[in-house]
């Protein structure tokens, strides 16, 4: 592309480039990749679409594109992804955090709200943004994060640096929770959890650019759960709550599994009605002998 072209070519060329690539909404893509590269926000761009574009800012928008019809995800491209009604650092080394997983952030508050000092563990951490969202939505709480992944705590201890939280936080590089002394008033986790077969059929965003080891669930998707319940037992007390986001339909799976390890199991739904949160905690105790 020549310099000089206007936003209303550049932003037809992007749209017609996203959508020949499979793109949902090019034309909202095309217009956030034009204000990323040129500062010009939408409001701008519809306002006066004739404005002329400089040659190193078409340079750099071509490049956008190229990237996002390669179907690389826009979370990558602009560095940023909203949850819970806050912007977290992203790059390729963590999850884009989803807006299902906001549902453990809303119970994790609920539960928690009036506590005092509570403390919260988050396995498989990722951006952080479960913690981070936690500790910003209960103020006095701390909380410790675990990941396998060194790139990924550097993102999270970003976050929560970003998000004002980082003197309550501790992050630490584990196989889920070893090593880590409890005990948690709250633990969550969404760990990897899509069978690894299915990878390679979930839409080119997901399967070509976000980190294996933070979708691969195993055979049936649901071997985290099993590697980290000798730590949920470990670091859970008597009144500990347990959050854990689960895949579409391997509730009644883990039921079972949680069940058979002792605990209560709860479930939560999303907003299309999958089960899509599991709530555990341990059966209460009622002690004869202080009650005679
Ligand atoms: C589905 S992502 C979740 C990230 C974040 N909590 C979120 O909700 O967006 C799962 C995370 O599990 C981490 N992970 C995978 N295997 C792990 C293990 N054995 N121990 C700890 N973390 C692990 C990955 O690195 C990845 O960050």
């Amino acid at each position: 592309m020549s310099g000089d072209s206007s936003v209303a070519t550049l932003l037809d060329m992007g749209v017609a480039a996203l959508k020949a690539a499979g793109v949902e909404n090019p034309r909202a893509e095309a217009r956030l990749l034009l204000a990323y590269a040129t500062g010009l926000d939408k409001a701008a761009q519809i306002r006066d679409p004739q404005t002329k574009v400089t040659t190193p800012q078409q340079h750099r928008y071509d490049g956008l594109v190229s990237r996002r019809a390669a179907r690389e995800p826009m979370a990558y491209i602009l560095g940023h992804r909203e949850f819970y009604g806050l912007e977290f650092d992203v790059n390729p080394a963590v999850l884009i955090p989803r807006p299902e997983t906001e549902l453990i952030v809303e119970r994790g508050s609920q539960l928690l709200a009036g506590a005092h000092q509570a403390r919260i563990l988050d396995i498989a951490t990722g951006s952080g943004c479960l913690l981070v969202a936690l500790l910003t939505s209960l103020p006095g709480s701390s909380g410790q994060g675990s990941d396998v992944s060194a790139p990924a705590l550097e993102i999270a201890k970003a976050n929560a640096r970003k998000h004002g939280v980082d003197a309550a936080t501790e992050f630490f590089l584990a196989d889920w929770a070893k090593g880590i002394e409890g005990p948690f008033d709250l633990i969550v986790s969404n760990p990897p959890y899509i069978p690894h077969a299915e990878i390679a059929h979930l839409q080119p965003e997901v399967a070509l650019f976000e980190p294996l080891m933070a979708l691969d669930g195993g055979t049936d998707g649901i071997e985290p759960y099993k590697a980290m319940t000798p730590d949920l037992m470990r670091l859970s007390g008597p009144t500990t709550r347990i959050l854990l986001e689960i895949g579409q339909g391997q509730e009644n799976v883990l039921d079972a599994w949680f069940a058979q390890h002792g605990f209560v199991v709860g479930m939560h739904r999303d907003h299309a009605g999958i089960v899509r949160v599991l709530e555990l905690c341990w059966p209460v105790t009622f002690d004869r002998s202080l009650h005679p």
